[in-house]
Parts: C-alpha cells; structure tokens; sequence
C-alpha cells in the first residue's frame, strides 16, 4: 500500500472514530434528557440568538412564512426545528436537494432505502427547503431581491425555533476575476454594483444602505480547512462584486443589449482585479446584509465557472460543471464535521491523527 493510501485511511478511520465518539455522546445526553426530562435544557427555555429583529413579530399570532410554506400555529418551531446549527443557501433546488443528501453520510446519519428526504416547502412552488439533522437546506432562486424574501423567512424560523448560534453559508457559482475555472473563492467583503460595501434597500421611497458583512473569523477558519494539494483546485479569499444582473451589470458583451466596446469591458474587470476583487456574483450583498443585521454568523463560498478576463459565455461541459459544484459542499462539509465531531476537547484527544482533516 502506498504511502498516500495510508495516510487517507489513517485519516478515515480517525474520521470514524472521532464521528462514533460524537454519537456515543449524543445518544447519553438522550438517554439523560429522558431520565430527566424537563430538568434537562428544553428548547423552550432556550432564547432566540438573533438580534434587532422586528418588534411587531411577537405581535404576529400566527406568523405565516407564505413562501417557505410555515406556520407558528401548526408547526412547533422549537420542537421541528430548534436543533438547527448550519443553514445553507443556494440557488436552485436540485443543487440543495443534492447538497441535502449529500450531507447526510458527511455528518455520519443515515437514511433507510425505504425513505427520502421531503421538500419541506414544495406547497409554496417558490423555495426547497430539506432539514438533515442539525442542517437546513435552502434555495434561494436568483438576485438579490430573491434571497431577501428566503432570509427574512429562514431568520424569522431560526428566530420562532430558538435555533443556538446558528450559522448561514451561501454556496454558489459566480464569474472568476483573473482566476482559473475551478478555483473556490470565500467571499471577505461583498461590494455592490457602486462597488459599495452595501445592501441598498428603498423603504418608503428612501434609499437605505445596509453594511453588507461577513464574520472574518469563519471566513479564516474556512480558508484553513482547504487543501490545495489534496483538493487540485486552489481556494481563495477576496472581494466580490455583486451585481444586480448577469449581462450588463457584470460587463458581459452576451447580453440581449450592450452599451460599451470589448476595450470598456476589460478596462472595467482590469480596475476591479487591482481593487482586490476575485469574482462577481448577484446575492452576496443581500446575504451578508440581512445576516449580519440579525446578529448570525455567515459566510459566502462560490466556484469560479468561468474566468471572466478570458470571456463572457459559459462553456465548459457538464460534467466539468458537475464537478465544481461539489467544491463548495465539501469545504462546507469539512467544516461542519469539525464544528459537530471535532472542536470538543475530548474528542480531539481521541484523535490520535495529527494530519486529520480539520484538526489544524
Ligand atoms: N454567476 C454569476 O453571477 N456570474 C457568472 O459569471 C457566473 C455565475
């Protein structure tokens, strides 16, 4: 056996161990929940860790979430949904109904052959949403607009079920700026098409500028977890322009309509590269705006499809597309295997593997 070979099977069985450990104490604390019972934490004594949420809402009974199909009144939020710890976004639905099955064997559950998973808002023919455990699975369809209406709801449900510092990830596809197809870019400042560091949102006829950040510390924690070596792709961290449209708005010269010449075009991506800015996408503004209003941690990762300083048109096959679209999930499953089986103490003392993934 080689040496390679080796040192992955090394890292599974550390894996195994490390997930066995975790279940093990998953399943005492259970055990203790039903000695105990309500001496033990329920979710009803449990706060709401989002902040500066609307004052009215605790007026609303019930509060109907129209598009992800929800209701306070015949749904138990704390009950349903209140061990949620990862809520994670992406565009279309069979990308998170794939994410959804994906996570399950990478959190170390299981789903009988018998059974699958459900689209828990499919009633509301707008948005999916799968739970997995602790994991939420959501689309968010494109644009800015479109993933405001998903977060308001997903914020206002993590809200109502008393969810524990949960955390949010966009994952995505976006246009690389002087990087190769592939790459995996991890969003640290999201900047408007005015290259502000905003949401805008019009109330009343007013435009309101809301900051658009994201937690430095996920976004570190996340870049620690890739492995260029191993992974044969490189994962970056820089700006991302988020434009309101995927023609103009990101100096395409594909769209129905053009108003500048090839030498604007590469004028405008040339300024943007100087300025920090590794790819253009259209909902990371709106994501890290309403996150951080709410007080959650969260983080944006996107695959580069395209190398936008090379052309305009998407091209690559299928398949290859199949491919990069696994990049973000991995990344965002890695780090969800070291928040759930890894970052306890104990645990981490079971594990015997200095070069196990996350154990850095
Ligand atoms: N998504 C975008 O918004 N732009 C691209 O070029 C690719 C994906």
């Amino acid at each position: 056996m080689g040496d390679k070979c080796e040192k992955n099977m090394h890292k599974n069985v550390c894996d195994l161990k490390a997930m066995v450990k975790a279940q093990n104490k998953r399943i005492d604390e259970l055990i203790r929940f039903i000695k105990e019972g309500s001496q033990t934490d329920i979710p009803q004594e449990l706060k709401s860790c989002t902040c500066n949420l609307n004052p009215y809402l605790e007026c609303l009974n019930p509060d109907i979430l129209h598009h992800l199909n929800l209701d306070t009144k015949t749904i138990d939020f704390p009950k349903v949904f209140g061990d949620v710890r990862f809520v994670c976004l992406g565009g279309s639905d069979a990308r998170m109904e794939k994410f959804a099955n994906f996570i399950i064997g990478e959190i170390g559950l299981k789903l009988s052959i018998a059974v699958h998973l459900r689209n828990i808002s499919a009633d509301g023919h707008r948005y999916a949403l799968f739970k997995v455990g602790p994991v939420l699975c959501a689309s968010h369809g494109i644009g800015g607009p479109s993933i405001s209406i998903v977060l308001h709801e997903l914020i206002k449900l993590v809200h109502h079920a008393k969810c524990q510092d949960p955390v949010f990830f966009r994952m995505g596809t976006c246009g690389g700026i002087g990087v190769e197809p592939g790459t995996l870019v991890i969003t640290s400042q999201p900047l408007d098409g005015q290259l502000r560091p905003v949401y805008e949102v019009v109330v009343h006829t007013q435009p309101q500028l809301r900051p658009a950040l994201l937690d430095q510390a996920l976004a570190k924690e996340l870049i620690a977890l890739s492995n260029p070596c191993e992974d044969g792709y490189d994962t970056v961290l820089g700006k991302t322009l988020c434009a309101n449209d995927f023609y103009e708005g990101q100096s395409r010269l594909d769209g129905a309509f053009c108003g500048y010449n090839p030498q604007k075009k590469m004028c405008f991506l040339q300024q943007i590269s100087q300025m920090g800015i590794v790819n253009m996408e259209m909902e990371s503004t709106a994501f890290a705006a309403l996150t951080n209003q709410a007080g959650i941690r969260a983080a944006v990762i996107c695959v580069a499809i395209i190398n936008r300083m090379e052309g305009d048109q998407i091209n690559s096959p299928a398949s290859v597309l199949k491919d990069f679209d696994q990049r973000a999930q991995n990344l965002i499953a890695r780090y969800m295997r070291k928040v759930l089986f890894k970052c306890d103490e104990d645990d981490i003392e079971t594990c015997q593997c200095d070069d196990a993934p996350g154990c850095h």
